[in-house]
């Protein structure tokens, strides 16, 4: 065989491939075309190829070269053709499988989405509303210690909130649960009061902040108790806080959750953090529900910190977050929100 001849024989398969690809009508055929002229054992391109060997020497760089020119011609019209019959030229015969078992008139499979839990959902909200307000959210440790749990709160040592037993201690490794009242002992945080003596140790006044997150207390789990809960603590500290101003943040941050406009009522009560301390109630749906704790800043915290409480005062307050959560979705029983039972959890 000449070089002349081998071309001549590459040309007219080039032809008669183009020709079958583009009268081709189905996949099936297209992929008993595409055996014919490409198949790696049997295909006319192989045999061909093959034909190369008796080539002289010095021909067989223009053979190749035009050799390679029409395979990839006709891997080309075979890939057009699929394109065409709607099948992917590189997976013909995956195509072909497929093809037949593709019912269009089958509902699609929807992705599930997840969504955020409520007590989450409730957290953000918060955090949205007391940020129009001016207060910026911060986080503090869940493991506290006793001097940020209790004593820069100035609660006393004979206080009835530090007994080990309603609270949750920890042992440290290697060593058995410390004295109590050691200012180094290791707790689950009670309250996330703890927050504002870690923001005030830390950032010099003026001081507007907000901390929301888990405290724990060893109660037990009943329709409205549960031993972790969620706190939303506040802290504004300036050079002229008042009592009004506690008034009017907490009644626009009710208003602006609960919707509408909330009646709120200060109670006298008495907090060790806080002096004069109330009771904080909102009226909703004919009753008063009680809201959380508040008060004006004691002086002792103050100097606890560092703060001169001649040169700064403030006030704080502490809610709890499931009672709001709770109150607006309807939800009655506070550890259906910690079963993980995604059958409830879906409705929110
Ligand atoms: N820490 C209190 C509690 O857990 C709530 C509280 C009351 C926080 C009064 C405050 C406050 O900041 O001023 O019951």
């Amino acid at each position: 065989m000449s070089l002349a001849e081998f071309i001549s024989s590459l040309e007219a398969l080039l032809v008669a491939a183009e020709t079958s690809l583009g009268d081709v009508a189905d996949v099936a055929s297209l992929e008993e075309i595409r055996v014919l002229y490409t198949g790696a054992k049997n295909g006319q391109l192989k045999s061909i190829q093959k034909g190369m060997g008796v080539l002289a020497s010095d021909e067989r760089p223009a053979a190749g070269k035009k050799f390679n020119e029409i395979r990839d011609a006709v891997q080309a019209a075979i890939d057009s053709a699929a394109v065409r019959l709607g099948s992917s030229a590189g997976s013909i015969s995956a195509a072909k499988k497929l093809g037949p078992q593709v019912d269009p008139t089958l509902p699609g499979l929807r992705p599930r989405l997840g969504r955020l839990h409520p007590i989450t959902q409730t957290i953000e909200d918060l955090k949205e509303i007391m940020g129009r307000l001016g207060f910026s959210a911060i986080e503090g440790p869940e493991i506290e210690d006793t001097w940020h749990n209790f004593v820069a709160l100035n609660i006393p040592e004979d206080h009835p909130a530090r007994d080990p037993l309603d609270n949750f201690y920890l042992a440290t490794a290697g060593k058995q649960v410390s004295d109590p009242n050691a200012l180094d002992a290791k707790l689950l945080r009670s309250q996330t009061s703890t927050v504002q003596i870690r923001a005030m140790e830390t950032q010099k006044p003026p001081l507007r902040i907000i901390s929301l997150g888990r405290v724990y207390r060893p109660d037990e789990a009943d329709m409205t108790h549960f031993p972790m809960f969620h706190q939303m603590e506040g802290l504004w500290i300036d050079t002229s806080v008042t009592m009004a101003q506690l008034k009017s943040v907490l009644r626009m941050f009710a208003t602006s959750y609960l919707g509408g406009d909330v009646t709120i009522r200060f109670r006298p009560s008495f907090f060790p953090f806080t002096e004069p301390s109330v009771e904080v109630d909102y009226f909703w749906n004919e009753q008063w529900v009680e809201f959380g704790g508040a008060g004006m800043v004691d002086p002792n915290v103050l100097k606890a910190v560092g703060y001169d409480p001649e040169e700064v005062c403030g006030f704080a307050f502490g809610l709890g977050v499931e009672r709001l959560c709770m109150r607006r979705y309807g939800i009655k029983d506070i550890r259906d929100l910690f079963r993980s039972d995604i059958r409830f959890l879906r409705q929110f």
